[in-house]
């Protein structure tokens, strides 16, 4: 698939077939990839908890408020970060490394077939329980991952004009 294609075909999946598990190749591939991705200072200060387990995504998917969605996805990753460096332009780089490696993932997986859906509606303090996330690391966001069990919905975007000017400010 092109990278165009993936691009047009990804979107947030909140319905997920809880009968056909991921590929342990599919996910080798996909953080084989994604680990590719650039970094601040090329730090790759990310860590991924990948949960498989049901009992255990049930109880990641209980820190979520669509815990009966996300639960049945194949995955739920936990996207982490142990940096706390912040740039000269005083923005952080956790947060921004790990979005850009997850949108890797994202494309990926949609590459291979496979839906995701990003979650920052979540306890992080519970997730870290949970998965025996040490103090100091950051998790970021959760990712879900996994084959769609509908169809695929598609939402809106704002034309290139609204968002794009050349030169000067003029929003
Ligand atoms: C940083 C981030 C956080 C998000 N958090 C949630 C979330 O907590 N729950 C959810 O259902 N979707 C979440 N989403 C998905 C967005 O709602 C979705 O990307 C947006 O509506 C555009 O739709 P699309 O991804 O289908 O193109 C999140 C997306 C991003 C990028």
């Amino acid at each position: 698939m092109l990278l165009t294609e993936a691009i047009r075909k990804r979107y947030s999946c909140r319905s997920y077939d809880e009968t056909r598990p991921i590929e342990q190749e599919k996910l080798d591939r996909i953080f084989e990839l994604a680990r590719l991705a650039p970094s601040a200072k090329n730090m790759q200060d990310w860590r991924f908890v990948v949960v498989t387990e049901k009992d255990k995504k049930s109880r990641v998917a209980g820190c979520t408020n669509q815990s009966d969605i996300f639960k049945k996805a194949g995955a739920i990753i936990a996207a982490c970060s142990n940096s706390d460096y912040v740039m000269t332009c005083g923005q952080a780089i956790g947060p921004i490394d790990v979005a850009i490696i997850l949108d890797h993932i994202a494309l990926l997986a949609t590459e291979l077939g496979l839906a995701t859906c990003w979650i920052g509606s979540f306890q992080a303090d519970k997730v870290k329980t949970i998965l025996g996330i040490p103090e100091g690391i950051a998790v970021i966001e959760l990712i879900t991952i996994g084959y769609p069990a509908g169809d695929e919905k598609h939402t809106t975007r704002e034309p290139v004009e609204n968002i794009v000017c050349y030169n000067e400010w003029v929003f």
